[in-house]
């Protein structure tokens, strides 16, 4: 192995593999990539695709093994704006490194050009002031994971080796995200997001910890690597959860829940992301 290689991500050859996958697929450059979790299916069933390719069909991705993420990468266009979907996303709980569980992300923006990624999640409440199916943009994130997928050789053409994370999450996407809140009708709550590895969802312990002493909003598991990787390319970075269960209830918390109240915010998803679409564009 020469030093340059050496050098490498151990993941720079299986980006290169995924960009001719995805060129190939889904060929064209598009402003927008979205990476849709749980309460995005209602958005994601009304983009006309004009392509779109299976997880399983591409190299190095792996299906999305988690009931309700379907698992295609989509080219097509949604309140008039040409985009791709990533519908489903891998997560550091099934085993997978974060770099692993980001290949496609980096993949996807390298190939498509898009400048602005909105990453969606599930989130359990933390802040006693939310409700189910409440939807929350993100102000920032605290990687609770213990990793970062840009742990290993930096590759400067992709971005910098000690990249800023104090403004991952962008004020200009922000500000317009409110502004197509309001101009739809959807209250649109703000907050800290909690990045955890999962897969048990928290104690009392945790919840109580999370809520008074890292004074997080809501807790998921996944948007943070992702969000890094988008911000290391420059990229804009916009997030959103759908809060799918209280925390701070007595209630446990289970899978079954979770998807059930995704579902009850997807009008609203919808609406939000159709009416945000084309200020993004329009800037
Ligand atoms: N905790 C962690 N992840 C989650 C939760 C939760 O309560 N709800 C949805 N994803």
């Amino acid at each position: 192995m020469t030093t340059e290689q050496a050098l490498e991500p151990r993941i720079a050859g299986k980006v290169e593999d995924l960009r001719g996958a995805i060129r190939a697929a889904l060929p064209g450059k598009v402003e927008v990539a979205i990476i849709a979790g749980s309460g995005l299916g209602g958005f994601a069933r009304g983009v006309e695709a004009s392509a779109s390719v299976s997880y399983s069909d591409l190299p190095h991705v792996g299906a999305a093994t988690v009931q309700g993420h379907s698992g295609t990468l989509v080219m097509g266009r949604a309140a008039g704006v040409p985009l791709v979907l990533l519908n489903g996303r891998r997560h550091i709980y099934e085993g997978i490194a974060l770099d692993e569980a980001t290949v496609l992300l980096r993949a996807v923006l390298l190939e498509t050009g898009a400048r602005i990624v909105i990453i969606s999640n599930a989130a359990g409440g933390l802040n006693p002031t939310f409700d189910v199916a409440d939807l929350m943009m993100l102000s920032d994130h605290i990687n609770w994971m213990f990793r970062n997928p840009l742990i290993g050789p930096n590759k400067e053409d992709w971005g910098p080796r000690f990249p800023d994370a104090s403004d991952v999450y962008s004020r200009r996407l922000r500000g317009l995200a409110r502004d197509a809140a309001v101009e739809a009708g959807i209250t649109l709550r703000e907050g800290v997001y909690l990045a955890g590895h999962g897969p048990s969802y928290e104690t009392r312990a945790e919840v109580r910890m999370l809520r008074t002493v890292i004074g997080a909003d809501a807790v998921g598991m996944s948007t943070a690597p992702e969000a890094l990787v988008a911000a290391h390319m420059g990229r804009e970075v916009l997030g959103l959860s759908v809060i799918t269960n209280l925390l701070t209830d007595p209630a446990i918390t289970t899978h079954e829940e979770v998807m059930e109240n995704s579902k009850k915010a997807e009008a609203n998803f919808k609406k939000l992301l159709e009416t945000l679409l084309p200020k993004l564009v329009k800037g």
